[in-house]
């Protein structure tokens, strides 16, 4: 067989089993599983790798064509120039996440003071952060263990220094920092509980739910963030436009300035917040 043929075979299986942008999906899964690079796609050779990697090659063409996540069956996924490793105790990085790093990096040009990321999952917000800004420190917290852990595992193998792990829920974790922080930037989980079933199956079978599920009106942790906010901290927030009134609310409580920006889909998903 060759890897033209195999790559054509691939792409049939995932575009008959549903699965979004076959083509895209089987060179991907080819050469990551043979350990190739793309162009050896496009040669009519024969396939000359051990069946070990085949082996593992269909093994995961099995979990994709079944809905599991590409992105958890690669193991890894791109979070602007750095490569993220992940599994399902970590949600998968976002294009809109990247959006609201973008506008947190627009706004705050040669900066030199301090960040938070609150819920950190793989680490993709503090890494980027960090490595975009080397003369500043990144306080990274998660609420569950094993995500710290995925996000630490992410800093030694990308090398980012200027990082640091704290295991725990919402501020409490920060506070022997939270006077060093200048900006706290945050993509908590803010969907609706009564929405988590209209989530596309892979999202809501494999991500972990704890990532995603922000409660009734999907605000429970961005409340206690706007309303606990140190007086002189910027925070930054991926949202959904359902959370704006109540954002609106606790601001107003804190006597807290609010602004809304969209994100790459036209849609309302980033608050800056005491500004
Ligand atoms: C939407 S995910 C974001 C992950 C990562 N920052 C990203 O943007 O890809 C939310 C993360 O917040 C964590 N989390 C949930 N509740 C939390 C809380 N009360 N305090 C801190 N972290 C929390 C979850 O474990 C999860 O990793």
């Amino acid at each position: 067989m060759t890897y033209l043929f195999l790559q054509k075979k691939i792409e049939k299986e995932l575009n008959d089993s549903g699965v979004d942008s076959p083509h895209f999906s089987s060179k991907i899964l080819i050469t990551h599983f043979l350990d190739i690079p793309q162009y050896v796609l496009f040669m009519n050779s024969e396939i000359s790798e051990k069946s070990e990697k085949l082996e593992n090659l269909y093994g995961a063409l099995l979990k994709v064509k079944n809905g599991y996540p590409i992105d958890y069956v690669l193991g890894y996924k791109y979070f602007f120039n750095l490569k993220i490793s992940i599994d399902n105790n970590t949600l998968i990085p976002r294009p809109e996440t990247e959006g609201l790093v973008d506008l947190v990096i627009k706004e705050n040009k040669n900066y030199s003071k301090n960040f938070a990321d609150v819920g950190t999952g793989s680490g993709a917000i503090a890494l980027k952060l960090a490595d975009t800004y080397p003369g500043s420190k990144v306080y990274a917290t998660d609420i569950y263990k094993k995500t710290l852990d995925k996000a630490i595992e992410n800093s030694k193998i990308l090398k980012i220094k200027n990082i640091f792990f704290l295991l725990g829920e919402n501020y409490k974790p920060l506070k022997n920092y939270i006077s060093k922080i200048n900006i706290i930037v945050s993509n908590p989980p803010y969907i609706k509980t009564s929405l988590i079933n209209n989530l596309e199956p892979k999202v809501r079978n494999y991500e972990p739910i704890y990532a995603l599920d922000g409660g009734e009106n999907g605000t429970d942790i961005i409340k206690e963030l706007v309303l606990n906010l140190p007086e002189k901290t910027k925070l930054y927030l991926e949202i959904a436009d359902y959370n704006i009134p109540s954002i609106i609310k606790c601001c107003k409580a804190k006597m807290f300035s609010w602004r809304f920006e969209k994100d790459i889909f036209n849609k309302l998903r980033y608050a800056v917040i005491n500004e």
